[in-house]
């Protein structure tokens, strides 16, 4: 098939690649002219593992331009996979849906051929339909079902891992307005074995958000088990054994510490509870998720001050910085908490992250960066923020450790040990 890709971030970029991996052939659309030139020339704009080397391997199937009549009038199906960022209030911002809707719209009023649109972007459950697809119709002067097709296809990328994700999924959601789309969209991932969802375009929106808040539930939910696990001197990551061998429970996403970031949870959770407020409905739930998440950094800094009371002048050390391990992305990462928290008491901070140095520089200039995890221990104390492999090799004896992420040769060898749930 010929697919075109809007926006090359980090699900546009991945879904084009692994797409081209399946046989199809890929243009990709973006405004940025550099991430253009870049992809043209086999290199990544962003850094995920396995990404480049497949974009090299298939540069003959995958086309990178700033033209969105270029990529469309070659394509039959069109995947919308620009960011959907937050506003300040917590509401999703369409901006750039809308931006991508209209030209889309241009292009394929122009179009000969029947064409399909594909939401990827993660947006609220009534955008496809109430939004894309009547502004679609608006600016196509066509109908959408008979002229032109509608679909939304959510993404469950985990970053880092998110080539294997997409190649081995555990189930395709298909949302479909009409029956060619459908039926388009099945013939798409006939290579795929998993269990395949076809559903309305506001289900599949649905079940996006559903999954994330629902992790981001499991995981806030097992941070306040967790709390209540070092209030009692026993081992949240026992309980979580306990509780994880039970099939209905499952043990993923149980691992409890100081909390979760990244450019979906976060994102995601808030949108769904401004959209729940928006619309009268009651987000309880979701509400109590984000407060787990918003206090559980600072458990960190409360251990910390259990061994030093004036945290003023102290030179404290933070092992890593992104988001989680494998990725350079440090959107709401609960190290940025932690930093700010301490620069607020006056401590003196040093840093080190394999990746992830670089963009916090770009926010606290004047922290210490480390060239090395080891130069990080040389501190009065050392806040472990993320679970890098190799912190798992560091000798931690006689070091005054808080552990955020349970590193088990910490555990066992550091003088003052505080896990965060254990
Ligand atoms: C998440 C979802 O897992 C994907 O399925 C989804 O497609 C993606 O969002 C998205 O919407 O695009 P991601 O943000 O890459 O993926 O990261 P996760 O691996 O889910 O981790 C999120 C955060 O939770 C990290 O900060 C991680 O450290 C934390 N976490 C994860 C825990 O604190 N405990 C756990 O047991 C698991």
């Amino acid at each position: 098939m010929n697919i075109a890709i809007i926006g090359t971030g980090y699900v546009g970029l991945v879904s084009g690649v692994c797409f081209a991996t399946q046989g199809h052939k890929i243009t990709c659309v973006d405004i940025d002219t550099q991430k253009i030139q870049q992809i043209n020339s086999g290199i990544s704009p962003i850094y995920e593992k396995g990404l480049e080397s497949l974009l090299k391997k298939h540069k003959n199937q995958i086309h990178a331009t700033t033209s969105y009549d270029e990529a469309i009038q070659q394509s039959d199906i069109t995947f919308i996979c620009v960011g959907t960022p937050s506003k300040k209030n917590g509401e999703i911002d369409l901006t750039y849906i809308d931006q991508a809707t209209k030209e889309i719209a241009r292009c394929i009023r122009d179009k000969k051929r029947w064409h399909a649109v594909i939401v990827k972007s993660t947006v609220v459950p009534g955008t496809t339909r109430d939004i894309i697809l009547p502004l679609l119709e608006e600016e196509t002067g066509c109908t959408a079902g008979k002229d032109f097709g509608v679909g939304m296809n959510p993404e469950f990328l985990k970053e880092g891992v998110a080539i294997q994700d997409f190649l081995n999924p555990d189930r395709i959601v298909n949302g479909y307005y009409d029956d060619r789309t459908q039926q388009l969209l099945k013939e798409l991932y006939k290579g795929f074995t998993c269990p395949l969802i076809e559903t309305s375009v506001t289900t599949a929106e649905m079940i996006k958000y559903a999954s994330n808040c629902y992790l981001a539930t499991k995981i806030s939910f097992m941070n306040e088990i967790g709390n209540f696990c070092k209030h009692l001197g026993i081992d949240a990551y026992d309980v979580a054994e306990g509780m994880g061998t039970d099939k209905r429970i499952g043990r993923a996403f149980l691992n409890s510490g100081i909390g979760w970031g990244g450019s979906c949870f976060p994102k995601d959770t808030q949108a769904l509870r401004a959209w729940a407020h928006k619309e009268n409905q009651s987000a309880s739930i979701i509400d109590s998720t984000i407060h787990t998440n918003d206090t559980q950094p600072l458990k960190a800094i409360t251990l910390l001050k259990k061994h030093f009371p004036t945290l003023n002048g102290k030179t404290i050390g933070i092992l890593g910085l992104a988001f989680k391990p494998d990725t350079d992305d440090i959107r709401d990462s609960r190290s940025l908490v932690i930093i700010k928290e301490l620069l607020k008491e006056k401590a003196d901070i040093k840093t080190y992250d394999p990746k992830a140095m670089p963009h916090v520089k770009n926010i606290y200039p004047n922290i210490t960066y480390c060239n090395t995890a080891e130069e990080v221990l040389d501190s009065e104390a050392v806040i472990i923020a993320t679970l890098w492999d190799e912190f798992n090799s560091l000798s931690y004896q006689g070091k005054t450790v808080i552990d955020g992420r349970r590193i088990q040769k910490a555990q066992q060898e550091a003088t003052i040990y505080e896990g965060v749930c254990w």
